[in-house]
Protein backbone atom coordinates (compact mmCIF):
# COMPACT_ATOMS: atom_id res chain seq x y z
CA UNK A 1 0.00 0.00 0.00
CA UNK A 2 1.52 3.45 -0.94
CA UNK A 3 1.40 6.17 1.09
CA UNK A 4 -1.89 8.76 0.77
CA UNK A 5 -0.91 11.95 -0.42
CA UNK A 6 -2.76 14.01 1.84
CA UNK A 7 -2.85 11.64 5.31
CA UNK A 8 -1.67 12.73 8.32
CA UNK A 9 -1.50 11.49 11.93
CA UNK A 10 -1.54 13.69 14.55
CA UNK A 11 -0.24 11.98 18.14
CA UNK A 12 -0.76 14.04 21.36
CA UNK A 13 -4.25 14.84 19.81
CA UNK A 14 -5.70 15.70 23.13
CA UNK A 15 -3.09 18.02 23.92
CA UNK A 16 -3.30 22.50 23.31
CA UNK A 17 -1.57 21.87 20.17
CA UNK A 18 -3.26 18.39 18.79
CA UNK A 19 -6.55 20.26 19.18
CA UNK A 20 -5.52 23.27 17.88
CA UNK A 21 -4.29 21.44 14.83
CA UNK A 22 -7.49 19.33 14.40
CA UNK A 23 -9.59 22.41 14.03
CA UNK A 24 -7.42 24.18 11.79
CA UNK A 25 -6.42 21.37 9.42
CA UNK A 26 -7.41 22.11 5.71
CA UNK A 27 -9.88 20.18 3.61
CA UNK A 28 -7.48 18.25 1.73
CA UNK A 29 -5.71 16.52 4.45
CA UNK A 30 -7.25 13.02 5.68
CA UNK A 31 -6.55 13.86 9.76
CA UNK A 32 -5.89 10.54 12.12
CA UNK A 33 -6.27 12.40 15.49
CA UNK A 34 -4.42 9.87 17.96
CA UNK A 35 -4.69 10.66 21.52
CA UNK A 36 -2.58 9.15 24.53
CA UNK A 37 -5.26 6.77 25.10
CA UNK A 38 -5.43 5.31 21.49
CA UNK A 39 -1.34 5.80 20.77
CA UNK A 40 0.96 5.71 23.86
CA UNK A 41 4.21 6.92 22.26
CA UNK A 42 6.67 5.29 24.41
CA UNK A 43 5.00 1.88 23.37
CA UNK A 44 7.27 1.21 20.23
CA UNK A 45 5.70 -1.42 18.81
CA UNK A 46 1.69 0.38 18.71
CA UNK A 47 3.83 2.98 17.39
CA UNK A 48 5.23 0.99 14.33
CA UNK A 49 1.56 -0.88 13.78
CA UNK A 50 -0.52 2.06 13.62
CA UNK A 51 2.01 3.72 11.22
CA UNK A 52 2.23 0.49 9.11
CA UNK A 53 -1.62 0.28 9.00
CA UNK A 54 -2.50 3.92 8.28
CA UNK A 55 0.57 5.10 5.86
CA UNK A 56 0.57 8.73 6.46
CA UNK A 57 2.25 10.96 4.78
CA UNK A 58 2.83 12.91 7.39
CA UNK A 59 3.12 12.96 11.36
CA UNK A 60 2.74 16.04 13.38
CA UNK A 61 4.32 14.67 16.20
CA UNK A 62 2.27 16.91 19.17
CA UNK A 63 2.49 14.82 22.26
CA UNK A 64 4.93 15.48 24.88
CA UNK A 65 5.58 15.18 28.38
CA UNK A 66 5.20 18.89 29.48
CA UNK A 67 5.22 19.56 33.27
CA UNK A 68 8.17 21.76 33.13
CA UNK A 69 8.68 21.48 37.17
CA UNK A 70 7.45 18.19 37.49
CA UNK A 71 9.74 16.65 35.04
CA UNK A 72 12.22 17.17 37.43
CA UNK A 73 11.12 14.63 39.88
CA UNK A 74 9.70 12.46 37.38
CA UNK A 75 12.94 12.30 34.52
CA UNK A 76 12.42 8.66 34.07
CA UNK A 77 8.97 9.69 32.18
CA UNK A 78 9.68 12.66 30.49
CA UNK A 79 12.76 11.27 29.33
CA UNK A 80 10.56 7.86 28.04
CA UNK A 81 7.97 10.24 26.56
CA UNK A 82 9.99 13.00 24.77
CA UNK A 83 13.09 11.53 24.33
CA UNK A 84 11.68 7.73 23.51
CA UNK A 85 8.77 8.32 22.14
CA UNK A 86 9.78 11.09 19.59
CA UNK A 87 12.20 8.13 18.92
CA UNK A 88 9.74 5.90 17.83
CA UNK A 89 7.61 7.69 15.95
CA UNK A 90 10.27 8.99 13.96
CA UNK A 91 11.59 5.45 13.38
CA UNK A 92 7.80 4.45 12.13
CA UNK A 93 7.53 7.49 10.07
CA UNK A 94 11.14 6.67 8.43
CA UNK A 95 10.24 3.05 7.96
CA UNK A 96 7.18 4.18 5.77
CA UNK A 97 8.91 6.98 4.10
CA UNK A 98 6.80 9.68 6.02
CA UNK A 99 7.57 13.07 6.69
CA UNK A 100 7.72 13.89 10.48
CA UNK A 101 7.08 17.70 12.21
CA UNK A 102 8.11 17.45 15.81
CA UNK A 103 7.45 20.60 18.06
CA UNK A 104 9.89 21.53 20.75
CA UNK A 105 10.98 24.18 22.97
CA UNK A 106 12.28 27.45 24.12
CA UNK A 107 13.86 25.67 26.74
CA UNK A 108 16.19 23.95 24.95
CA UNK A 109 18.14 27.11 25.61
CA UNK A 110 19.87 28.22 28.76
CA UNK A 111 18.39 32.17 28.40
CA UNK A 112 21.97 33.69 28.64
CA UNK A 113 22.23 34.70 25.52
CA UNK A 114 20.34 38.21 25.86
CA UNK A 115 18.88 38.38 22.32
CA UNK A 116 16.28 36.38 19.96
CA UNK A 117 17.71 32.94 19.35
CA UNK A 118 18.49 31.97 16.14
CA UNK A 119 17.84 27.80 14.63
CA UNK A 120 21.64 28.02 14.54
CA UNK A 121 22.42 28.92 18.44
CA UNK A 122 23.61 26.54 20.65
CA UNK A 123 21.08 25.01 22.67
CA UNK A 124 21.90 24.40 26.76
CA UNK A 125 18.88 23.20 28.36
CA UNK A 126 18.65 24.24 32.11
CA UNK A 127 16.28 21.31 33.36
CA UNK A 128 15.28 17.80 32.62
CA UNK A 129 11.88 18.96 30.23
CA UNK A 130 14.68 21.28 27.75
CA UNK A 131 17.09 18.17 28.18
CA UNK A 132 14.85 15.32 26.67
CA UNK A 133 13.23 17.77 24.18
CA UNK A 134 16.38 18.35 22.43
CA UNK A 135 17.06 14.66 22.76
CA UNK A 136 14.40 14.39 20.89
CA UNK A 137 14.81 16.39 17.86
CA UNK A 138 18.43 15.26 17.54
CA UNK A 139 16.57 11.83 17.07
CA UNK A 140 14.40 13.33 14.59
CA UNK A 141 17.35 15.14 12.88
CA UNK A 142 19.25 11.33 13.09
CA UNK A 143 16.72 9.19 11.71
CA UNK A 144 14.73 11.24 9.23
CA UNK A 145 17.00 13.61 8.03
CA UNK A 146 15.67 15.80 5.20
CA UNK A 147 12.21 14.15 5.81
CA UNK A 148 12.00 15.59 9.71
CA UNK A 149 11.52 18.76 11.00
CA UNK A 150 11.65 20.22 14.16
CA UNK A 151 9.36 23.72 14.96
CA UNK A 152 10.58 25.21 18.23
CA UNK A 153 7.67 27.56 19.96
CA UNK A 154 7.12 28.56 23.10
CA UNK A 155 4.81 30.07 25.83
CA UNK A 156 2.11 27.66 24.64
CA UNK A 157 -1.51 28.83 25.62
CA UNK A 158 -5.01 27.71 24.03
CA UNK A 159 -8.80 28.24 25.29
CA UNK A 160 -8.49 24.70 26.72
CA UNK A 161 -5.78 22.33 28.89
CA UNK A 162 -3.38 23.55 31.39
CA UNK A 163 -1.69 26.85 30.65
CA UNK A 164 -0.84 29.97 31.81
CA UNK A 165 -3.89 31.89 30.61
CA UNK A 166 -6.56 29.68 31.78
CA UNK A 167 -4.64 29.53 35.25
CA UNK A 168 -4.39 33.30 35.63
CA UNK A 169 -8.03 33.87 34.53
CA UNK A 170 -8.86 31.39 37.68
CA UNK A 171 -6.45 32.84 39.87
CA UNK A 172 -7.46 35.96 39.31
CA UNK A 173 -11.28 35.08 40.34
CA UNK A 174 -10.12 33.40 43.54
CA UNK A 175 -7.43 35.66 44.70
CA UNK A 176 -7.38 39.94 45.86
CA UNK A 177 -3.83 40.21 44.77
CA UNK A 178 -1.57 37.71 42.19
CA UNK A 179 1.88 37.89 42.31
CA UNK A 180 3.93 37.00 38.90
CA UNK A 181 7.42 36.70 37.96
CA UNK A 182 8.65 39.73 36.19
CA UNK A 183 12.65 39.00 35.15
CA UNK A 184 11.94 36.62 32.52
CA UNK A 185 11.01 36.91 29.28
CA UNK A 186 9.60 35.17 26.20
CA UNK A 187 7.13 35.33 23.33
CA UNK A 188 3.55 34.06 24.51
CA UNK A 189 1.76 31.81 21.37
CA UNK A 190 -1.46 30.84 20.88
CA UNK A 191 -1.99 27.55 20.00
CA UNK A 192 -4.15 28.11 17.03
CA UNK A 193 -1.53 30.29 15.22
CA UNK A 194 1.13 27.62 15.83
CA UNK A 195 -0.82 25.16 14.17
CA UNK A 196 -2.03 26.98 11.22
CA UNK A 197 1.97 27.72 10.78
CA UNK A 198 2.56 23.91 11.18
CA UNK A 199 -0.15 23.31 8.26
CA UNK A 200 1.86 25.60 6.06
CA UNK A 201 5.57 24.07 6.93
CA UNK A 202 3.11 20.68 6.19
CA UNK A 203 2.84 21.64 2.75
CA UNK A 204 6.31 22.53 2.15
CA UNK A 205 7.88 19.23 1.75
CA UNK A 206 11.44 21.42 1.28
CA UNK A 207 11.43 22.10 5.44
CA UNK A 208 13.63 20.21 7.21
CA UNK A 209 15.64 20.68 9.63
CA UNK A 210 14.82 23.47 12.50
CA UNK A 211 12.71 26.52 12.07
CA UNK A 212 11.30 28.88 15.13
CA UNK A 213 7.81 29.72 15.55
CA UNK A 214 6.17 32.28 17.76
CA UNK A 215 3.91 35.47 17.90
CA UNK A 216 5.28 38.54 17.57
CA UNK A 217 6.51 40.31 20.24
CA UNK A 218 8.30 39.58 23.70
CA UNK A 219 7.44 40.53 27.50
CA UNK A 220 7.56 38.94 31.11
CA UNK A 221 5.21 36.68 32.19
CA UNK A 222 3.94 39.95 34.54
CA UNK A 223 3.12 41.91 31.68
CA UNK A 224 1.74 38.47 29.68
CA UNK A 225 -0.13 38.19 33.58
CA UNK A 226 -1.42 42.01 32.93
CA UNK A 227 -2.39 41.69 29.39
CA UNK A 228 -4.61 39.17 30.30
CA UNK A 229 -6.26 40.88 33.15
CA UNK A 230 -7.10 43.91 31.09
CA UNK A 231 -8.39 41.31 27.87
CA UNK A 232 -10.29 39.45 30.25
CA UNK A 233 -12.43 42.11 31.45
CA UNK A 234 -12.33 43.11 28.25
CA UNK A 235 -14.24 40.20 26.99
CA UNK A 236 -16.36 39.95 30.23
CA UNK A 237 -14.42 36.85 31.69
CA UNK A 238 -13.51 38.87 34.73
CA UNK A 239 -15.85 40.87 36.92
CA UNK A 240 -12.67 42.77 39.04
CA UNK A 241 -9.78 44.12 38.59
CA UNK A 242 -7.18 42.77 41.25
CA UNK A 243 -3.69 43.93 41.59
CA UNK A 244 -0.90 42.01 39.73
CA UNK A 245 2.33 42.34 41.63
CA UNK A 246 5.65 41.80 39.65
CA UNK A 247 8.06 38.93 41.25
CA UNK A 248 11.87 38.60 41.09
CA UNK A 249 12.16 34.76 40.19
CA UNK A 250 14.48 34.62 43.05
CA UNK A 251 11.19 35.08 45.27
CA UNK A 252 9.23 32.91 43.06
CA UNK A 253 11.07 29.23 43.72
CA UNK A 254 10.05 26.50 41.50
CA UNK A 255 11.52 23.12 41.22
CA UNK A 256 13.16 23.47 37.72
CA UNK A 257 15.46 25.65 35.86
CA UNK A 258 13.81 28.24 33.87
CA UNK A 259 15.56 30.47 30.96
CA UNK A 260 15.84 34.08 31.89
CA UNK A 261 15.26 35.20 28.35
CA UNK A 262 14.03 32.69 25.97
CA UNK A 263 12.67 34.64 23.14
CA UNK A 264 13.23 33.11 19.69
CA UNK A 265 13.76 34.23 16.36
CA UNK A 266 11.49 33.98 13.71
CA UNK A 267 12.99 35.13 10.67
CA UNK A 268 13.81 32.20 8.49
CA UNK A 269 10.25 30.64 9.12
CA UNK A 270 8.49 33.71 8.69
CA UNK A 271 10.28 33.86 5.16
CA UNK A 272 10.26 30.60 4.62
CA UNK A 273 6.46 30.24 5.14
CA UNK A 274 5.31 33.94 3.89
CA UNK A 275 3.62 34.43 6.92
CA UNK A 276 3.72 37.45 9.86
CA UNK A 277 2.33 36.21 13.00
CA UNK A 278 0.32 38.61 14.90
CA UNK A 279 1.71 40.48 18.03
CA UNK A 280 0.88 38.09 20.97
CA UNK A 281 -1.52 40.53 22.46
CA UNK A 282 -3.65 40.46 19.21
CA UNK A 283 -3.96 36.75 19.37
CA UNK A 284 -4.60 36.73 23.48
CA UNK A 285 -7.69 39.26 22.50
CA UNK A 286 -8.47 36.80 19.90
CA UNK A 287 -8.32 33.86 22.11
CA UNK A 288 -9.93 35.65 25.12
CA UNK A 289 -13.04 36.52 22.43
CA UNK A 290 -13.49 33.41 21.41
CA UNK A 291 -12.50 34.13 18.28
CA UNK A 292 -11.49 30.48 17.05
CA UNK A 293 -12.02 27.79 19.50
CA UNK A 294 -8.35 26.48 20.40
N1 LIG B 1 2.91 24.27 26.51
C1 LIG B 1 3.93 25.09 26.25
O1 LIG B 1 4.06 26.18 26.83
C2 LIG B 1 4.96 24.69 25.23
C3 LIG B 1 6.02 25.59 24.97
C4 LIG B 1 6.97 25.21 24.01
C5 LIG B 1 6.85 24.02 23.34
N2 LIG B 1 5.83 23.17 23.64
C6 LIG B 1 5.77 21.90 22.91
O2 LIG B 1 4.61 21.94 22.08
C7 LIG B 1 4.06 20.63 21.94
C8 LIG B 1 2.60 20.64 22.28
O3 LIG B 1 2.45 21.07 23.64
P1 LIG B 1 1.03 21.32 24.30
O4 LIG B 1 1.09 22.62 24.96
O5 LIG B 1 -0.04 21.02 23.30
O6 LIG B 1 1.09 20.18 25.43
P2 LIG B 1 -0.12 19.48 26.20
O7 LIG B 1 -1.34 20.31 26.13
O8 LIG B 1 0.46 19.07 27.51
O9 LIG B 1 -0.37 18.20 25.29
C9 LIG B 1 0.54 17.15 25.25
C10 LIG B 1 -0.25 15.91 24.91
O10 LIG B 1 0.67 14.82 24.87
C11 LIG B 1 -0.01 13.71 25.42
N3 LIG B 1 0.90 12.70 25.93
C12 LIG B 1 1.62 12.69 27.08
N4 LIG B 1 2.27 11.53 27.20
C13 LIG B 1 1.96 10.79 26.10
C14 LIG B 1 2.32 9.51 25.66
N5 LIG B 1 3.12 8.72 26.35
N6 LIG B 1 1.81 9.07 24.48
C15 LIG B 1 0.98 9.84 23.75
N7 LIG B 1 0.59 11.07 24.13
C16 LIG B 1 1.09 11.53 25.29
C17 LIG B 1 -0.85 14.27 26.55
O11 LIG B 1 -1.91 13.38 26.82
P3 LIG B 1 -2.48 13.23 28.31
O12 LIG B 1 -2.95 14.61 28.68
O13 LIG B 1 -3.52 12.21 28.17
O14 LIG B 1 -1.29 12.82 29.14
C18 LIG B 1 -1.33 15.58 25.94
O15 LIG B 1 -2.57 15.44 25.30
C19 LIG B 1 4.92 19.73 22.84
O16 LIG B 1 5.91 19.13 22.06
C20 LIG B 1 5.57 20.70 23.81
O17 LIG B 1 6.80 20.20 24.29
C21 LIG B 1 4.87 23.49 24.55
Amino acid sequence: MSLAEYRVLITGAGGQLGRALQLTAPPEWEVLACGSAELDVTDADAVRRIVRLRRPSLVMHAAAYTSVDAAESHAELAEAVNAGGTRHVAEAAAAVGARLIHVSTDYVFDGAQGHPYAPGDGPNPLGVYGRTKLLAEQAVAGLLGTRGLTVRTAWLYSAQGRNFARSMLRLMRERDEVGVVADRVGTPTWAQSLAEALWSAAARADLHGILHWTDAGLGSWYDFAVAIQEEGLAAGLLTRDVPVRPLASSDYRTPARRPSYSVLDTRTSRSALGLQPPHWRVNLRRMLQGVGHA
